[in-house]
């Protein structure tokens, strides 16, 4: 979780080792929760980190939290339980997440495959869910890329590539319902991603849906 840090006193200017305070950006005021979605690879975990800091709220990946629920990694609940069970762990934390305030919130890939979740985001008063877009092939590189990273965490959903374009065809019309702004990641960083997403709550005018 973030930690916010306090305004700097004008008399007390900050020091080269003094942490620069984080937050310079605001979401509407009516909002007080963010929800990131898209497919593997979409940039949720790293524009979402980003965007919490700038906004000073607290960041919570739903992977890392189903994680620290269950003290198993996702990868190992797939291939002992099953999808299926994890699945039901996620929607279960999902729940949990969506009573948070001043949260941006990334969703698994797959989150939205559930109808309960996406009824839930719906629901959820507050809530400005945003869809991270870029084609199959964008994606599908960014993931073989990270996962060179020492420490990534598995994608079992990922392993056969021809099975992983059929979900992301299967889950475009899904996150493009859910979102109330979409937008296209695969050309920008993810400083761009994240100014272009503050822009877009700011200027007032959803789209996507
Ligand atoms: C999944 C995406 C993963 C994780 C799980 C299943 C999917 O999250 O929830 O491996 O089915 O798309 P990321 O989208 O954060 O990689």
């Amino acid at each position: 979780m973030n930690v916010q840090t306090a305004e700097p006193s004008v008399t007390e200017p900050l020091s080269q080792t003094e942490p620069v305070p984080a937050s310079t950006a605001s979401a509407p005021t009516h909002l007080r929760r963010l929800v990131l979605t898209g497919f593997m690879g979409a940039g949720k975990t790293t524009v979402g980190h980003i965007l919490a800091d700038r906004l000073g709220w607290d960041f919570l990946d739903l992977d890392a939290y189903i994680e620290s629920r269950t003290g198993v990694a996702v990868p190992s609940i797939f291939a002992e339980h099953g999808e299926r069970h994890f699945r039901k762990l996620e929607s279960q934390a999902l729940a949990s997440a969506l009573g948070m305030h001043n949260v941006v919130l990334a969703l698994g890939g797959g989150t939205p495959e559930i109808l309960t979740n996406r009824l839930l985001l719906e629901q959820t008063p507050a809530t400005a869910t945003i869809f991270l877009d870029a084609p199959f092939s964008v994606l599908f590189d960014r993931c073989v890329l990270q996962a060179l990273n020492p420490g990534a965490t598995g994608r079992p959903n990922l392993a056969d590539p021809a099975a992983a374009e059929t979900r992301f065809l299967a889950r475009q019309p899904l996150y493009r319902r859910l979102a109330h702004h979409t937008i296209d990641t695969e050309s920008l960083s993810t400083e761009q991603t994240v100014a272009t997403l503050l822009a877009r709550l700011n200027s007032g005018s959803p789209r996507g849906r």
